[in-house]
């Protein structure tokens, strides 16, 4: 696909029908989750991408206090970007719930709780930062939305291809569609911004090199981090999806043709990472 501006981008996703429609969360056979095995190895996993999808709502009110989040094509497409997060989340813990988890009434108030202090201030730290650079650190921000979007609809994969569970395929299925067009939406207005200039360029790799970690590191334990990331990729064709499905698109962008940080960051954490079940929990 090719993009003149950001509005052809932002006309391009909202021609995108949603995937998980009331109609299709209303067709889950949820009394049948129990009937299938699932390992539960899988359950600190399940509940880190639950905190992560409901954290982006967090995200996006700092993003609107930058010249990027008043960018009316960005703020526009945020606006349904954040509400399928929000879903994305909630199926999340439908699905921990009917396997047996029980959450509180007020999970996601405790999610947003429970965010560092640490986060807090690097946050407002960046965003003030964001103000001083202006609208040239708009590209870095779609940059990291690009590489999140991607490393997410990985991760669901993987989890898919690893727990095989015949309600949870589906539902994978759908998010991982709404986070390819998440994902197509950050990467061309990514391209774009990149392309035009190229101060924009040298920061956003900067940035990357520098701050890049895997979405959710930051605001939750560094420790959920490294068991996600080490139960999902450490075997089989882990890293190597990574470096083709994700590494090898953000070298598609301007200014990223050599980037390894990705697959660096994820190789080396899955390889040295031992964190027990239970340390891995919420
Ligand atoms: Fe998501
Ligand atoms: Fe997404």
């Amino acid at each position: 696909m090719r993009f003149e501006t950001s509005r052809d981008v932002l006309d391009w996703y909202e021609r995108q029908p949603r995937a998980l429609t009331p109609e299709f969360l209303s067709s889950i056979p949820w009394d049948k989750v129990k009937d299938h095995p699932f390992d539960e190895k899988y359950v600190p996993v399940l509940f880190y991408m639950r905190d992560v999808e409901t954290l982006t709502d967090m995200y996006h009110r700092e993003l609107l206090r930058t010249p990027t989040g008043k960018d009316p094509d960005i703020s526009k497409f945020m606006e349904r970007w954040g509400v399928e997060e929000i879903t994305h989340g909630e199926v999340m813990n439908r699905f921990l719930n009917e396997l047996g988890y029980e959450t509180d009434e007020k999970w996601q108030t405790e999610i947003r709780d429970a965010v560092t202090k640490a986060y807090q201030a690097n946050a407002f730290m960046i965003t003030t930062l964001t103000n001083l650079i202006g609208k040239k650190f708009t590209a870095t921000h779609m940059t990291f939305g690009a590489i999140h979007e991607m490393e997410a609809a990985q991760g669901y994969r993987r989890l898919k291809t690893l727990t095989d569970h015949p309600v949870l395929n589906p539902i994978l299925d759908a998010i991982i569609r709404e986070e390819s067009a998440h994902n197509q939406f950050y990467w061309s207005v990514a391209k774009l911004e990149l392309s035009r200039n190229k101060t924009a360029r040298r920061i956003a790799r900067f940035v990357t090199e520098r701050f890049w970690a895997p979405v959710g590191q930051g605001s939750l334990a560094k420790r959920r981090t490294q068991y996600l990331v080490s139960t999902l990729f450490s075997e089989g064709e882990g890293i190597e999806t990574i470096e083709t499905k994700v590494t090898q698109r953000v070298r598609q962008l301007p200014g990223f043709e050599d980037i390894t940080k990705i697959t660096d960051t994820i190789a080396d954490m899955a390889a040295t990472s031992d964190v027990p079940f239970e340390a891995a929990l919420p």
